[in-house]
Parts: C-alpha cells; structure tokens; sequence
C-alpha cells in the first residue's frame, strides 16, 4: 500500500515513467500543449523579455530559464524571436534548461544544436538547486499540474492498492491544507512549498512565469484525469483500467493557483498577478508579433501562423482554459 502521490510521481517520474521517456507531443504524440500549438507562444514571452531588458530589471547577461521543458520548444521559440527582434541580446543572455532526466537533456541538447548550431550556450539543471545567479527570467509551460498530489475526501487521504483507491490514510497536514483551501474533496499538491523555496535560493533578482490550467480557488471537485489516445478519462471513471495506464499516458489535474501563490509568498517571493492566459499574451504583445509576420512574409504562411496563434488567443480554446500566474523577487 502507498500513497497516491507516491503512485503519481511513480507513474510520471520513475526510470519507466511517463515524462522519463521521449515522446512526441502535437498530433501524432499524447498531449498537446501551448507550446506545440504556435510559435507566437514563446515570441511573445521574448517579447516580455526584452521589455524587461529596456525597463532595467534584467540585466543583458540575465539567466533565461526554462523548467520542465520536454522537447525544448518554448525556450527555442523565444530565442528565435529574441534574434528575430533583438539580435545583439543573444550575445550576452545565458539560457539555462531545468531537466532531471538525461534523455530528455540529451534530446534537448540535439534540438538545439540542429536549430542553432554553437550559437547558443545552453546550460542543463538537473534542479534548481544547482543554480546560483544574480538575475533570471524562469518560465514554465505546464508544470505545476504535473506535480505530485495526494487525493483528498471528507477528512481521509488516499491509499492505493495494486491499483484500486481506498481513502484511508489519517494526515493532519493533508486536512489543513484541504480546509485552508475550502475543499471537502479533490487534489492537494505536494511540492509547491519546496519548489518555491528552491527557486527563491537559486537567484537573487528574478521573475518567474508559469501557465497552466486551473483557477485561482479550487474547485470543490476531483479534476483527477488521464490522457490517452486523445482522450480525457476522469481517474475514478467506472471504465478505466488503471493498471494499463499506468506510466503509460498523461495524469494531471486543474491547478489551484491560491496554492502556488501561497507557496511563493511563504518563500518571500511577490505575487504579481493571474490572468487569463489569451490576456497575457496580447498584453504581451501577440498581436504586434502578428502584424510584424503580415509585413514581412508571404500571405499563405501569414494565414498559416494566424491560424494557429488564434488558438492561443481566441476564446474557448487554450486562451481563456489556461492562466498566466506571474512572481517577482526584488
Ligand atoms: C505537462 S509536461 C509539460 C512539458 C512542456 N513544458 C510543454 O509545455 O510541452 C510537464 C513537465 O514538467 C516537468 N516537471 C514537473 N515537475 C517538475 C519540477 N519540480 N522540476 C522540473 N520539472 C518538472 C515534467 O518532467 C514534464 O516535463
């Protein structure tokens, strides 16, 4: 018998776990993310970037990192755009990748050499723990809901048996957290506080973005569901074989932001806002990106890329489900 969150992190983070293997993600893969969805994604997360070069909180040598990057995307679009808008930046920005398994290193270091040679320098964490710098940018896609998490009912925590629930366990901790967050029901994620913390050690000036699914407040509800085959399975679906699952698809859950917010406050760090994921990006510039795109490039590929920044930022779609949440140390 062990705990749930033992189960996940096995499911997802052990040598034959689900993230430990290379797998496609869009079309052909298991999931598909904002980050395999446009390129416009990172591009406007360059922009922000540079807009925080101008306005002086990040220095040109500031650290840019990315945690839990799997294929390497995100960070390789936003470098993308930072020579595309600000070539000379790209001479001094360090970029810095947070990965604990080394394949997905290797993988990752493959998809840089072939996109831009020895022109970049890029650095690989096993975890923040091992960075130390003065001035960073962290950005995540997709993280926080892929934390481990225990699961929580009236009062019980829950145990799993050769694949079957059972709330059994008695956790004072878990209770806490479930009545500091209004749930009578749901996921508690577990490493928030840690995570937080080690972020705050690792640097001394930074900003940190994430986006991810979820709301602001729990919901009183499980979210608890598994991806396979491009379908959504709730965990306690009568139907589902758990057993054939098991790290061989996706198993994730709605975020709770007041949670991570409360990490980052515990860890001294400063909540600066939550929003709309389609917001952020047009504050972030998304739009402009698009226009410079009209007057540069032919207008099939303009109508292409628009096609599929629109999932983006249209609503319905990845815009309004996912939320940009954003911290500061100072
Ligand atoms: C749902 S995937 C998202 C992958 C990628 N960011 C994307 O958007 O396509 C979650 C990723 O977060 C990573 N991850 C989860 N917790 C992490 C942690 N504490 N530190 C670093 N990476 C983590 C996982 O290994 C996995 O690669």
């Amino acid at each position: 018998m062990i705990r749930f969150s033992e189960y996940m992190s096995e499911w997802l983070y052990s040598d034959d776990g689900y993230y430990a293997t290379y797998k496609a993600i869009g079309k052909e893969g298991d999931f598909y993310t904002s980050v395999s969805t446009s390129k416009f994604f990172g591009g406007s997360v360059a922009n922000h970037i540079i807009s925080l070069v101008d306005e002086g909180f990040l220095n040109k040598d500031a650290v840019i990192c990315e945690i839990g990057a799997h294929h390497g995307y995100f960070l390789a679009d936003i470098i993308e755009f930072i020579f595309t808008l600000r070539p000379k930046l790209l001479e001094s920005l360090k970029f810095v990748i947070i990965e604990r398994f080394d394949t997905l290193q290797e993988q990752q270091r493959e998809y840089f050499k072939n996109s831009f040679g020895d022109a970049i320098n890029l650095t690989h964490y096993k975890s923040l723990n091992e960075l130390r710098c003065k001035n960073a940018f962290f950005i995540a896609n997709e993280i926080f809901d892929a934390f481990p998490c225990e699961l929580y009912y009236k009062g019980k925590t829950a145990s799993i048996d050769a694949h079957k629930i059972e709330f059994d366990i008695e956790d004072a901790s878990i209770d806490a957290k479930a009545k500091k967050y209004n749930k009578d029901r749901g996921e508690i994620a577990i490493g928030y506080e840690e995570f937080a913390l080690e972020m705050a050690a690792s640097c001394d000036k930074f900003e940190f973005m994430s986006f991810d699914y979820g709301e602001m407040m729990a919901r009183p509800d499980f979210s608890i569901r598994v991806y396979a085959k491009h379908k959504t399975i709730p965990l306690f679906d009568q139907e589902i074989k758990r057993d054939e699952l098991f790290k061989n698809s996706d198993i994730t859950y709605d975020v709770c932001f007041e949670h991570v917010k409360d990490a980052y406050a515990e860890a001294g760090v400063e909540f600066i806002e939550l929003k709309a994921q389609m917001v952020s990006l047009v504050d972030m510039g998304i739009l402009n990106l698009l226009e410079i795109l009209k007057d540069n490039a032919d207008e099939k590929i303009y109508e292409q890329e628009l096609q599929k920044a629109k999932m983006l930022i249209l609503p319905n779609f990845l815009g309004e489900r996912f939320k940009m949440i954003r911290f500061r140390k100072i």
